[in-house]
């Protein structure tokens, strides 16, 4: 796999666990039960900045710019896609204002809310990995993937950003220890 495609779907990955832990969070609300307000607030926190600043514009600057006039369908697709970036921002706002509802007066829809943006998430990720990359993989010359692997891995870790970085790994790290606690022990 080209070294661009396994930094994004390594990030990937780590929105999907958010997306699960939101619906595991979604299922006990509905259920009668309470959350932990600081993984809610670590949740909010992490969806606030962490897609916006790293990880959309890897995709936008790099791959889908690349991309971008190469086919009809990639062209549709980094349409679809970029529209979509620009719902996540109103969908963070939303999930960040339900939870501060929740944390406040423990309603604000957080279960609808939750839901949706879990939803979206899951939605959007499957339509870059499974539509927008494998048409990347045919259509993409080799000399154009190079110039894509080199301006994702200099966005993945420059200098200046790589303490705050490492913030939303950590923050990450949290929000999975505490909603998924080891089993057995
Ligand atoms: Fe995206
Ligand atoms: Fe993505």
């Amino acid at each position: 796999m080209r070294s661009s495609l396994r930094i994004i779907k390594g990030e990937h990955l780590a929105l999907k666990g958010i997306a699960r832990v939101l619906k595991m969070e979604a299922l006990v609300l509905e259920r009668g039960g309470r959350v932990d307000a600081e993984i809610l607030e670590d949740i909010a926190a992490y969806v606030t900045e962490f897609p916006m600043r790293f990880h959309h514009p890897k995709e936008e600057r790099t791959l889908f710019a690349t991309l971008s006039g190469r086919s009809p369908e990639a062209d549709r697709l980094i349409v679809a896609l970029t529209n979509q970036h620009e719902e996540e921002s109103r969908l963070v706002a939303e999930l960040a204002a339900a939870v501060r509802a929740y944390v406040a007066d423990g309603d604000g829809g957080l279960v609808e809310v939750a839901r949706r943006y879990a939803r979206f998430l899951e939605e959007h990720i499957h339509m870059e990995d499974a539509q927008l990359f494998r048409l990347a993989e045919q259509l993409l010359p080799d000399a154009a993937w190079d110039a894509v692997d080199a301006a994702v891995a200099r966005m993945d870790d420059p200098a200046a950003e790589a303490a705050e970085k490492a913030k939303f790994t950590r923050l990450h790290l949290r929000i999975m220890d505490a909603a998924l606690p080891p089993l057995g022990g």
